[in-house]
């Protein structure tokens, strides 16, 4: 076989079907068949590295390898655009350009799109270059995660310029914004507040191949160069799109002053309808001449501005409120509302936050609710339409005393406007919270166990608590029927499984090769290493950091069940909080049968020798900051150095630091501080030898 040719008819066939996915929304083929022909294609281009392209598709799943950024200089500044908010300011900008010019000017009106700014070089057709805004004369340079973006051309065609830029914006569509929160609020990660704040934290993230699969998506719309096709900033950029650009297809060229308001007019309320975020309107000089002519301010363009629409809100009447118990107890009260629209979803339920809150907005049912969906994931209600209120408003909402799920007298946080259920062991959502977290990937990784799966096991009493998992059979899971779809009222508080999901799982029972599956994937877990476990067990507090130090340090878990107060809060990073949580969590009976089901299970309970005897305390008590790019290992093999030696590595330089671990390209920034503070800096060497 040609392996040249085998490699170009793979790199064809897969951006054929790239476009018809991303371009055409036509696939032809599944996405199974696309990773295998990627497989095929990145098996052959590893064997044969002469064939290296940087324009490969291949370069679009990612790489593992972890860097940190250049900074790159721009070439041309990234400047910011004047803000308008009323249509009397669109007006006169449009009278202040025609003033200037002294001619008519026609006006390119474009959507304001709401992610993160990016600047693509193209040299031959070929993407060189990604950076970001950055201060606006430089920014990182993030080429690697933008090559994996499917929506951003690795190589062009038709009649380009050699050189150009290219200018827009990175952005996390909506759907893909809610699978990934939801995601991450199963596993307890922080959620995003936005799909800017995500898009920008996702084009950052050190690894690109988890850049990859979260699928942003680029929309360009300004081109830089010295020489460009046209004169028109709007047939530039439909040129653009025929060379492979996403230019977005909501641009319009308006000869008056009217046609610029009715746009606005038009996308203030049809954007709500949009797959991505917006936050405006941008209108451009379309001439490139004439922007030439008007040149620029300090900051930004005389020839643009942008129109921002209004913060969200909308009005819905509140028909109940309801109160959700979490994992850890705490409850949460949330409004039900009827549907409506905001913000590009359909909001049945905003957050009421906390007993104060209700109080101050002296909450009846009934009463019509503005609801804002500003910066944050969850909509809040932000006030009621006193106005509207009429006689025979509905009662007043009070906090519930008792927890709605198991009936328990409720406690209020000390110092906290907080309630939460103390009857751990025996309500429902908190077992079942519990269950979740401990099969969760960063626990004990569990494949083929989630919501659902815990949610059927729990109902029909096969489960009442983690070490239950490890009782289960064959016959009990395949007799198991699948849960009723409950689940999506109880675990997910805001973010709405999808329906069809819901509706799979309402009917039938495990396959013999799901129960294989799941037997498989707990028989596995039993190799998974001590401090992970202890992070499972779900004790209050204890997050992966500090289960670490306590794994680290006590060895095994008999030696942290007998620990007293004072020899917990010896441990790095365990304070009073977490010492009374970890007394606490073993002072209770069941936990210690939990921990004695799970010993019986095989899993592991105390460090392995290999790592017992790799543990020094040569760095013990020193705080060492990790900085640059390395050689001769990767950042996280030293940070493990580190803490293996006793030593802590935290993430900013301050006046606790001890050293600075410092690679290649580490930051001025950095430098100076380091300096300023006083704290000396090793390279790889030195640091090898001080844990030698
Ligand atoms: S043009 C010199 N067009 O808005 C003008 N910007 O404050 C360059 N943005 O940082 C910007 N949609 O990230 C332009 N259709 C659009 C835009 C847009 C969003 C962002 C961009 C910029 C900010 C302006």
């Amino acid at each position: 076989m040609d392996i040249k040719a085998r490699i170009e008819f793979l790199r064809n066939e897969l951006n054929r079907h790239n476009d018809l996915y991303y371009k055409e929304a036509m696939p032809e083929i599944s996405d199974y068949d696309y990773d295998r022909m990627m497989k095929e294609l990145q098996t052959l281009e590893n064997e044969n590295p002469e064939y290296y392209d940087v324009s490969s598709p291949s370069m679009r799943v990612g790489n593992d390898i972890n860097k940190t950024f250049n900074q790159v200089k721009h070439r041309y500044p990234m400047l910011s655009l004047g803000n308008t908010y009323t249509e009397a300011e669109v007006s006169e900008f449009i009278d202040r350009c025609e003033d200037l010019l002294q001619e008519s000017i026609q006006v390119c009106a474009e959507l304001k799109y709401d992610g993160t700014s990016i600047s693509l070089t193209y040299i031959d057709g070929k993407l060189m270059r990604a950076v970001t805004r950055g201060d606006g004369e430089k920014g990182d340079d993030v080429t690697d995660n933008v090559r994996t973006i499917r929506s951003v051309p690795l190589q062009l065609s038709g009649d380009y310029p050699k050189e150009f830029e290219m200018r827009g914006e990175i952005l996390l569509p909506w759907k893909e914004f809610d699978r990934l929160n939801k995601e991450r609020e199963m596993q307890e990660e922080p959620l995003f507040a936005n799909p800017r704040n995500a898009a920008a934290g996702t084009l950052k993230l050190q690894n690109s191949r988890i850049v990859s699969s979260r699928r942003l998506e680029a929309i360009l719309y300004y081109m830089l160069g010295e020489k460009l096709p046209s004169d028109s900033h709007y047939q530039n950029l439909e040129i653009a799109n025929q060379w492979g650009f996403n230019t977005g297809k909501h641009c319009r060229l308006c000869n008056s002053k009217e046609d610029v308001l009715e746009f606005i007019r038009y996308w203030d309320v049809e954007r709500k309808n949009l797959p991505v975020a917006t936050d405006g309107i941008v209108l451009k000089v379309d001439s490139i001449s004439q922007q030439e002519e008007l040149g620029y301010t300090a900051k930004s363009p005389r020839w643009a501005i942008a129109f921002k629409f209004q913060a969200e809100q909308a009005e819905s009447t509140l028909r109940t409120v309801s109160f959700h118990v979490g994992r850890t107890g705490i409850v949460t009260p949330v409004a039900n509302l009827d549907p409506v629209q905001l913000s590009g979803t359909i909001v049945k339920r905003a957050s009421l936050y906390n007993e104060d809150a209700i109080n101050m907005l002296d909450l009846h049912i009934g009463d019509k609710c503005f609801v804002e969906k500003g910066g944050e994931i969850i909509p809040k209600i932000v006030g009621v339409n006193m106005a509207a209120r009429t006689e025979n408003i509905g009662p007043k909402v009070t906090f519930i005393k008792n927890c709605p799920e198991c009936g328990t007298p409720l406690q209020r946080i000390e110092g906290e406007a907080a309630y939460f259920c103390p009857n751990e062991n025996g309500c429902e959502p908190q077992i079942k919270g519990r269950i979740e977290h401990f099969v969760s990937r960063k626990a004990m990784n569990i494949d083929g166990v989630g919501p659902e799966t815990i949610d059927a096991f729990f109902s029909n009493g096969l489960i009442r608590n983690i070490g239950d998992l490890y009782k289960l059979t064959k016959e009990q899971i395949i007799s198991c029927p699948r849960s009723k779809g409950k689940i999506a009222e109880s675990q997910s508080l805001f973010l709405e499984l999808d329906s069809t999901k819901k509706q799979r799982d309402t009917k039938g029972f495990f396959t013999t090769l799901l129960a294989n599956k799941i037997l498989n994937a707990l028989h596995k877990s039993t190799e998974i290493p001590f401090e992970r476990v202890l992070f499972a067990l779900g004790i209050r507090f204890v997050g992966e950091t500090v289960a670490k130090r306590l794994a680290n340090h006590f060895k095994n878990i008999d030696e942290i069940i007998v620990a007293d107060y004072d020899s917990l809060v010896q441990v790095d990073d365990v304070g009073e909080r977490i010492a009374r949580s970890v007394i606490e969590f073993f002072a209770n009976e069941e936990n210690r049968q939990i921990v004695d089901t799970l010993k019986n299970a095989h899993l592991q309970f105390s460090l392995s020798e290999e790592s017992i005897s790799n543990q020094t305390s040569k760095l013990k008590g020193l705080n060492i900051v990790i900085s640059g790019t390395f050689e001769k290992h990767s950042r996280e093999e030293y940070k493990q150095m580190i803490e293996l030696n006793g030593g802590k590595n935290t993430g900013s330089i301050s006046a606790k630091t001890n050293y600075i671990l410092a690679g290649e390209n580490m930051g001025p920034a950095k430098l100076e501080k380091a300096a300023k503070l006083n704290i000396q800096i090793l390279n790889e060497n030195e640091f090898l030898k001080m844990i030698e």
